[in-house]
């Protein structure tokens, strides 16, 4: 269903900095040259009839309802395709017009159905507005057109249904498939009368390549495509602003609401970050924020062998304080902490740091930011001064050539890998670095220049490789790096990746890469106009993750691809608050901002606001939480939206270190599997049920709002405030905008944000401040953030994971577009038609070797342990690697990850494992260990509640 709120310009903006007057309708315009007739009418408050032009997707001309007069031209030229010149005179409303409008509608009517377009249809749509607008609800020609009467409607989506009776045929779904999303998976099949929206190769719309990212149906003036939810729950009665709780894209998105009920979730089309896109999961997959399997009461228990008891709000607050008065009496102000969530708001994360600096008087507070994108953090903090991407999406625009490096944006960020796809048909380059062979790499009408397709755990390497052609073949800009860079710093690495060993053909062997590929990739990069990097997990993941964020600022730098639109270094953030989370003080050494805990102004600063004296030690991170658990150190944790003992490596040491806890405080939606091993179950609330603000990946700060009440009562801040409140330290909130504005008075990138702000501008990207009242879309103009851009030399230091004849394969894990993370949400909605159990994609030589086939049970060992799962054959892997997701806690990926990790952060090296396959008859000890406790948790429940 097209949003008929949106003020609709009909044609999309034109780029041209000239301008042409014209008159329309008596009335004088001044718009870009290029602009159509159309846009520039409706700019005028003049909106011309229309029903196959939309501002997001180029014109079109076929329905001929947008026809108007110019004077001095002969006929009724469409509007939306007839672009205006100066002197232009415009007539949008005659006699003849209005008569020649009613024409093509009646035509059009004489083809769908009456119902639709009388006042009493169900849902408002664009055809029936126009209809009406060009005063025609009836048809001389009746309602029986021969064409898609009595066509069967196609329901196989679950999520939407297209009916051709309905359909008229104007291409703007397949034109939206095309533009928008870049899949290419609709086609109009036939000819004139024949003609039809076909999926595929005339296929259902579930069997074909569709994505089921709705903008087709976004796209659609009638109700041939629409939604299952507005067919069941009829038309909303009203619309909140929110953000999508997924992807680090950050999709602006409009929760339309019957009562209390979401009938559906649209792209916001004044979204900053999409645009009116969105994907599976944020457009579809919410309908887990009211699953059965929700907890709606808080529980306790003493021992994680006990039944739970269901208990009031009151007692589980009083129950958890008084137990961690405990642990901290018994063993110490330091035994317990607490882990704030990338998932949760802004003001969650920064209400939890604050309760463990505040109320329990330690610095043990982390994120689970920590597993993901902490060598971000550090790497670009040291580099260029701050610890954040530095573009805007929108910069994508003037890009010239893309280096993607670990990221998976069709499946991780799917809006924005839209975004690039229109770059890249637009004819911008791309690099891909990449383990496997990911769907960017050749897509319709999209094609990588070079697939730098490395071996696993050789990053570092590789852009060493990199850098040596770019500084031994002059490609660096001199004069940049003089202006804005340290020189001793750049003379150094200069010379460090200008020896011989770092050569694209001296490190062929090790990373896997010709070295002709290398050359040439890393001269497209340097020589382009604008040359910007994105990248993902596979780059922080590795043992020398920090190292890699080095390399790749060092890269940048080198070829002056920072401070200005078109460039950069952009990191593509996992969940959705990864990046806030960070910034609200989520790690044991910084407060919010990234300001160091031992920096006394600092500690001053808050101590004078949150009346407390705060430890200037760092506390502990989560492994060296885990370690002092099992050493009896650390007895209590507060984990707010985390599931460790499914997302952490080595799960086997991660539930031995929770198991070894006396208190483990547990606040999620479900019953998830660090639950197994709490002693308090404090539940949740979804994005749906509270107020706040996540960050995404370009900084981005943008609204929650609240559409539901909680369906346990209070909001997850609300929760973190009671439970200091009852430790004896008190806190005040009447709503998470007093939390934002405690935020900007303590943080200098956050001074000038607040609520009223970001509901006045949409969205903020921080820094907001003195200097920068309405935010920075673009990072390090003029200089960087620590003044002058540092180098750092990077030594390539192989992963003590290695193969060997006992582990002869790589294993490397990664997600999908229909599942999300450790999958609590998405495998509680319909997206499990599409995904519903993790497998080990093989590359046929590797399986072959094995006596394995696609569907077989394999077992997959490491050193750390073993688990089972079913086998992929794929050539999408390189031999001598394998690859799974982790979405299914079952499956147990993480039972085999290592605990190797990034030497400057401690983020695990979950990129690489050295393993053996084999095919198996039978799950593996730990999967059985896992049913039965898994079996006995479901028993100390008590009632229904399923496998999470
Ligand atoms: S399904 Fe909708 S958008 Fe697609 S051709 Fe038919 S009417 Fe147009
Ligand atoms: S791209 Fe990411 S933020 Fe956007 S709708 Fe999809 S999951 Fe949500
Ligand atoms: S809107 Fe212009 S031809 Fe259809």
């Amino acid at each position: 269903m097209f949003s008929l709120d949106h003020y609709d310009l009909g044609t999309p903006a034109s780029e041209a900095t000239e301008t042409v007057t014209l008159e329309i309708d008596g009335r004088v315009v001044t718009v870009p040259a290029g602009t159509s007739v159309m846009r520039a009418a409706a700019i005028a408050r003049t909106k011309i009839p229309k029903l196959c032009a939309t501002d997001t997707l180029k014109a079109f001309g076929s329905c001929r309802l947008c026809l108007v007069e110019i004077e001095s031209r002969k006929g009724y030229p469409a509007s939306c395709t007839t672009e205006v010149m100066q002197g232009m005179k415009v007539k949008t409303q005659s006699e003849t017009l209005e008569r020649l409008r009613r024409g093509v509608m009646e035509l059009y009517l004489s083809d769908h159905p009456a119902e639709l377009v009388s006042d009493q249809a169900p849902v408002r749509t664009e055809i029936r507005e126009m209809a009406q607008r060009v005063g025609c609800t009836r048809n001389r020609y009746g309602a029986d057109g021969a064409r898609h009467v009595g066509a069967a409607v196609d329901d196989s989506n679950p999520y939407f249904q297209f009916d051709p009776n309905a359909c008229i045929v104007c291409s703007r779904c397949v034109r939206a498939c095309d533009e928008v999303q870049g899949t290419f998976a609709l086609t109009i099949e036939g000819r004139g009368f024949d003609s039809r929206v076909v999926a595929s190769q005339n296929e259902s719309f579930v069997a074909s390549e569709c994505v089921s990212c709705g903008a087709c149906i976004e796209a659609c003036p009638t109700t041939a495509l629409q939604e299952k939810s507005l067919v069941a729950r009829s038309a909303p009665d009203r619309a909140v602003t929110t953000t999508c709780a997924y992807c680090g894209v950050g999709c602006s998105l409009k929760a339309e609401m019957k009562g209390e009920t979401v009938v559906r979730m649209a792209p916001d089309r004044d979204g900053k970050a999409n645009h009116g896109h969105a994907c599976v999961k944020g457009r579809f997959a919410y309908g887990y924020a009211t699953h059965e399997d929700r907890v709606r009461t808080p529980m306790i228990r003493a021992k994680i062998t006990d039944p739970w008891r269901e208990v009031s709000w009151d007692e589980a607050i009083q129950y958890a304080a008084s137990e961690f008065k405990r642990l901290q009496a018994t063993y110490g102000r330091d035994s317990i902490g607490g882990i704030t969530s990338s998932r949760c708001t802004n003001e969650e994360a920064y209400l939890v740091q604050k309760f463990v600096r505040a109320a329990l008087g330690n610095n043990n507070v982390d994120t689970c930011a920590r597993v993901c994108h902490s060598p971000t953090g550090y790497g670009l903090k040291h580099t260029l001064g701050e610890s954040a991407g530095t573009q805007a999406f929108t910069s994508l625009a003037k890009t010239d050539v893309v280096l993607l490096i670990g990221a998976n944006p069709t499946e991780g960020h799917p809006v924005f890998a839209s975004q690039l796809k229109q770059r890249l048909r637009q004819g911008a380059h791309l690099i891909v670095a990449d383990p496997r062979t990911i769907g960017i790499v050749r897509t319709p009408h999209v094609q990588a220049d070079y697939h730098l397709q490395l071996r696993p755990g050789t990053n570092v390497a590789l852009m060493n490789a990199l850098s040596h052609v770019v500084v031994t073949e002059g490609l660096t800009r001199e004069s940049y790096i003089a202006e804005r860079c340290e020189q001793p710093s750049y003379q150094k690495w200069k010379a460090f990746v200008a020896h011989p060993d770092r050569s694209p053909e001296a490190t062929a062997d090790a990373t896997g890469v010709p070295a002709e590929d290398v050359r040439a990739a890393a001269r497209l990069y340097a020589k382009a106009g604008n040359a910007a990097i994105y990248y993902g997990l596979g780059v922080t993941e590795h043992s020398q993750g920090t190292t890699m964020v080095m390399c790749i600022a060092n890269l940048a730098m080198a070829t002056g691809n920072l401070g200005r639109e078109g460039v950069g270094v952009n990191p593509l953030r996992g969940q959705n608050n990864v990046q806030g989370s960070c910034d609200m003080g989520s790690f044991p050494h910084e407060l919010s901002g990234y300001r160091h805990i031992s920096d006394q102004a600092t500690r001053a600063l808050f101590e004078s606001v949150w009346g407390v004296a705060l430890e200037k030690e760092p506390g502990l991170r989560i492994p060296n939480m885990f370690e002092a658990a099992l050493d009896g150190t650390f007895r209590g944790l507060y984990v707010q939206g985390e599931d460790m003992a499914q997302s952490d490596p080595n799960t086997q040491h991660v539930t031995a270190a929770l198991s070894a806890m006396e208190c483990v405080i547990v606040q999620d939606l479900f019953l998830n599997e660090t639950a197994k091993y709490a002693h308090v179950f404090l539940p949740g609330s979804s994005f749906l049920e509270k107020d706040g603000t996540f960050t995404n990946a370009e900084r981005r700060i943008s609204r929650v709002r609240k559409v539901m009440q909680p369906l346990a009562g209070l909001e997850d801040w609300q929760v973190t405030v009671r439970l200091s409140n009852a430790l004896g330290y008190p806190m005040h909130y009447s709503h998470p905008s007093e939390i934002m504005d405690e935020i900007a008075a303590l943080t200098p990138t956050f001074h000038g944000v607040s609520y009223a702000k970001i509901d006045r501008l949409g969205s903020i990207q921080w820094p907001c401040n003195e200097h920068a009242p309405d935010g920075t879309p673009t990072m390090h103009i003029g200089e960087f953030v620590r003044g002058k851009g540092k180098f750092f030399v990077t030594e390539y230091v192989p992963t003590t994971e290695r193969t060997t004849s006992r582990y002869p394969l790589l294993l490397t894990t990664g997600r999908v577009l229909t599942q999300y993370n450790v999958g609590a949400q998405t495998r509680r909605t319909k997206n499990v038609v599409w995904h519903d159990e993790d497998r080990l994609e093989m590359h046929p030589h590797d399986a072959e070797t094995r006596g394995v086939g696609t569907g077989d049970w394999v077992g997959v060992a490491s050193r750390a342990g073993e688990t089972v799962m079913r086998a992929l054959v794929t050539d999408r892997v390189q031999p001598g690697v394998v690859y799974t997701t982790f979405h299914f806690p079952e499956s147990g990926a993480n039972v085999v990850t290592t605990e190797n990790s990034d030497w400057a952060t401690n983020c695990p090296e979950y990129k690489v494992t050295a393993v053996q396959v084999i095919k198996v008859t039978q799950p593996a000890q730990w999967q059985q260990r896992f049913r039965e406790i898994a079996q006995r948790q479901r028993i100390l429940r008590g009632d229904r509640v399923t496998q999470t």
